[in-house]
């Protein structure tokens, strides 16, 4: 697999004030692979994450993508690279229709203010928020809120796509088309998906392998089945709070 990575993370650590938030982490994701990254809160994920996709520059480290050398590079060139994240916590424009705010997200795709229009809302129907397209993103539940930070990202077209804990806050019967839209991703679109993910049911579900993270270092990576019995894994994230590994 390692001749065929299309995403290369080498290396990468960050720190914040002398806390490692991320110390020398090594992952490679092959095309269309699904990568669940799971850890203890503070295991630096997020900051994986930002890293990765420019928010933040490493301190150490190398970011490659399809051999291109992304380290320290904008958000912008890297999504225009064909690599997108969520935001754990969604902040739409407020004084936006649901397809407005999509539409921010997919102009730097040079198309007309037609095309522009339709392929929004074709994602915003994608994403089953077709009923609230014209309304107030204000007006969204929470649920509506991830469906939107989803299509955000989706209307640039990633060819990777970071989802940071796209399903917290959601209650099952929730998640599931959610769930069944990303294996849709990948199976139609072809997208790579690396998703931090607290629900390990779907973890579970979704992940070819699973990057175990703690206090900023790769504490294990393998098959979902493989890592999560391992007893590291268990000793420093599942055992700790079983109420979380529920459905
Ligand atoms: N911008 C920042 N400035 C200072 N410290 C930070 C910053 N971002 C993250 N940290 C710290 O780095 C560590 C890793 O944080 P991070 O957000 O990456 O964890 P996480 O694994 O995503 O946790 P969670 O599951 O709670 O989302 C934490 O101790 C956090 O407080
Ligand atoms: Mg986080």
């Amino acid at each position: 697999m390692a001749a065929m990575s299309l995403l290369r993370i080498s290396g990468a650590g960050k720190s914040f004030r002398g806390l490692h938030a991320l110390s020398d982490v090594d992952l490679e994701v092959g095309e269309g692979e699904i990568v669940g990254i799971i850890g203890p809160n503070g295991a630096g994920k997020t900051t994986l994450f930002n890293v990765v996709c420019g928010a933040l520059k490493p301190d150490t480290g190398t970011v490659t993508l399809d051999g291109r050398d992304l380290t320290g590079a904008s958000p912008d060139r890297i999504a225009r690279a064909g690599m997108v994240r969520t935001f754990q916590l969604m902040r739409p424009f407020t004084s936006m229709t649901v397809v407005q705010n999509v539409s921010l997200a997919a102009q730097h795709r040079r198309m007309s203010a037609k095309r522009l229009y339709e392929h929004s809302l074709a994602v915003v129907e994608r994403v089953g928020l077709g009923p609230w397209a014209h309304r107030l993103a204000t007006e969204l539940p929470t649920a509506g809120l991830k469906r939107l930070e989803l299509a955000r990202t989706l209307a640039m077209r990633p060819r990777v796509l970071l989802l940071d804990e796209v399903l917290a806050g959601l209650v099952p019967a929730e998640r599931e088309p959610v769930l069944d839209l990303l294996a849709e991703l990948r199976e139609q679109d072809g997208t790579t998906l690396l998703f931090i993910e607290h629900i390990m049911a779907a973890v579970m579900r979704l992940s070819d392998r699973v990057l175990v993270l703690d206090q900023g270092r790769v504490l294990a990576t393998g098959a979902p089945e493989e890592v999560t019995s391992d007893p590291r894994v268990i000793d420093a994230y599942l055992g700790e709070e079983p109420a979380r590994v529920d459905s």
